[in-house]
C-alpha cells in the first residue's frame, strides 16, 4: 500500500486543532492509514480526573477499529512543539495489537521535516497472544 506521509500528517495536524487539553495545553493530533485505504484521525481528550485521558493516537486507532478495521500501515503524530512527538507506552501496545503482516509505519514530525520510522523501532519484542 502507498502511504503519502505527507496527507497523513495534513491530517493529524487538522485533528490537533479539535484537542480537548485544557490541563497540558498539549494539543496532539494522530491519523492512521488502514488497510483498507481509509484515513482515520483522532486528537487528545482530557479530564478532570486526569487519568481518564485518552491520546490522541488511541483515539485515532479505536475510530479505526470501531469502523471495522482490523489492520493498521500508517500512524502520523502531530504535536506543536517543535520536536518529534513520539508516541507514549501505552499507545505503542496498542498499536502493535492491530499491525498485520506488514510492519507500521510511524511518522513524526519536527518542523523542518517528517521521519519515518517503523514501529519495532519504538517496539521491539513486543506483546500480543
Ligand atoms: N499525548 C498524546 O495525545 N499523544 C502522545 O503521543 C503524547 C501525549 C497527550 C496526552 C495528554 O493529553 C497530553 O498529551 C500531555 O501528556
Amino acid at each position: 500500500m502507498i502511504c503519502d506521509y505527507n496527507l497523513l500528517m495534513d491530517k493529524a495536524r487538522e485533528a490537533s486543532k479539535m484537542s480537548y487539553s485544557p490541563f497540558s495545553k498539549f494539543a496532539v493530533g494522530a491519523a492512521v492509514l488502514a488497510k483498507s485505504g481509509k484515513i482515520y484521525a483522532g486528537c487528545n481528550i482530557e479530564n478532570s480526573s486526569f487519568g481518564m485521558t485518552i491520546c490522541a493516537e488511541r483515539c485515532a486507532i479505536f475510530k479505526a477499529v470501531s469502523e471495522g478495521e482490523k489492520e493498521i500501515l500508517a500512524v502520523a503524530i502531530y504535536s506543536p512543539n517543535e520536536d518529534d512527538c513520539y508516541p507514549c507506552g501505552a499507545c505503542r501496545q496498542v498499536m502493535y495489537e492491530f499491525q498485520g503482516e506488514e510492519e507500521i509505519s510511524i511518522i513524526t514530525d519536527n518542523k523542518s521535516n517528517l521521519n519515518i520510522r517503523k514501529m519495532s523501532d519504538f517496539l521491539p519484542y513486543g506483546f500480543k497472544i
